[in-house]
């Protein structure tokens, strides 16, 4: 006994929303003011691979973040750990020897080591993918008998978004009425297999990290603007069932103008803030000009854009076509390393390269 280590790894995936969420009305719980909708990508691009161990010859709870120690001493971490512990069961593996009953998770500690094969500061939603990674191994490794959803639900406290990476395809977030957060998790809309024609494109307009973190933003935006009030009560509902509709049709008309206004209203709303929140710069705003303009010569849209807490563009092509299309476009007008600050792109389909 105290030899023993037992391992579990788990990748998951970064989502992108399309229509956005912004704004909370229970901070300690992460519950938000609106249902809200995503796309999850290919894990081969943005995501994260966590590890969780557990022995009974660790001390403490520890965490590694692509090498670095981190502390968990934050309330999300705290959070996630609690609800996850307050459900382990008991684990039997015969191979290797180990018996750990329920009792005994309370005593045991964990170490966690996760990796982002994209860049963490460069404001593409790593902590969606890293909590969402993180309980899904949490769960596995203690025998948590929760369906996905319910996982969802305690992802979601430790990052808002996280609750939708726990299903790949389209998700929705549902705002949920309890007070108790219970009903505020996330469903898969369809699957990674129903609408593949589509191709994700990210210009990495800036690497590095915001100034203004989506919890201070989101606090100052519910504090200070009216148009976030109009948005949620008025706006929000009636796109949730647009956008459910243009995803269960395939109707790329619908979805990109949908996932386009929505982006341009998140930030709008920032921007209604007092004192304002800018995430989008000049480049953000150049892309959309571009791609604005090529949907309206082509007559029928060809690319949505969408853009989160930060300046970086994820551009959603209606086939491979339309995105080597794209990217040639891209290139031309913001070739990277230039005087512009846009030094990458990601591509969501190798092939279109070829
Ligand atoms: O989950 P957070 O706190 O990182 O907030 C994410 C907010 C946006 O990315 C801007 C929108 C969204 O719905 O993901």
């Amino acid at each position: 006994a105290g030899k023993w280590v037992r391992m579990v790894t788990a990748q998951t995936p970064t989502n992108i929303a399309v229509i956005k969420y912004w704004g909370k009305r229970d901070e300690a719980l992460i519950l938000p003011v609106n249902d809200s909708i995503s796309v999850t990508l290919d894990p081969a691009h943005l995501c994260t691979t966590t590890t969780v161990a557990v022995s009974p010859s660790f001390d403490q709870d520890r965490m590694w973040l692509n090498g670095k120690e981190i502390s968990l001493a934050g309330g999300r971490f705290q959070s996630c750990l609690r609800e996850i512990r307050s459900r382990a069961c008991d684990v039997e593996d015969e191979e290797k020897g180990i018996k750990i009953a329920k009792k005994d998770w309370e005593n045991l500690h964990l170490h966690i080591a996760s990796y982002n094969n994209f860049p963490t500061a460069a404001g593409l939603a790593s902590s969606a993918a890293g909590f969402a990674c993180l309980v899904f191994a949490l769960a596995k490794l203690m025998n948590a008998k929760e369906d996905q959803s319910q996982l969802s639900a305690i992802a979601r406290q430790g990052s808002g978004s996280a609750c939708r990476s726990l299903y790949g395809g389209f998700v929705k977030w549902i705002m949920g009425k309890d007070e108790d957060g219970r009903d505020s998790l996330a469903v898969q809309l369809a699957d990674e297999k129903h609408w593949d024609d589509l191709v994700i494109i990210i210009a990495v307009v800036s690497s590095r990290q915001k100034e203004t973190s989506s919890t201070s933003g989101m606090r100052e935006t519910v504090e200070t603007s009216l148009l976030l009030k109009h948005r949620a009560k008025e706006i929000v509902p009636k796109r949730i069932v647009q956008m459910e509709e243009a995803i269960k049709n395939r109707d790329f008309a619908s979805f990109a103008q949908l996932t386009c206004t929505d982006s341009n209203q998140f930030h709008a709303v920032c921007l209604d803030t007092s004192p304002p929140i800018f995430y989008m710069n000049d480049t953000s705003h150049r892309i959309i000009s571009v791609v604005e303009k090529w949907n309206r010569s082509e007559g029928v849209p060809q690319v949505a854009y969408t853009f989160d807490a930060g300046p970086n563009a994820v551009m959603i092509a209606r086939d491979r076509k339309a995105a080597s299309l794209l990217l040639q476009r891209l290139l031309f007008h913001f070739p990277p390393n230039a005087d512009t600050d846009l030094n990458s792109y990601i591509i969501g389909d190798k092939s279109i390269l070829q």
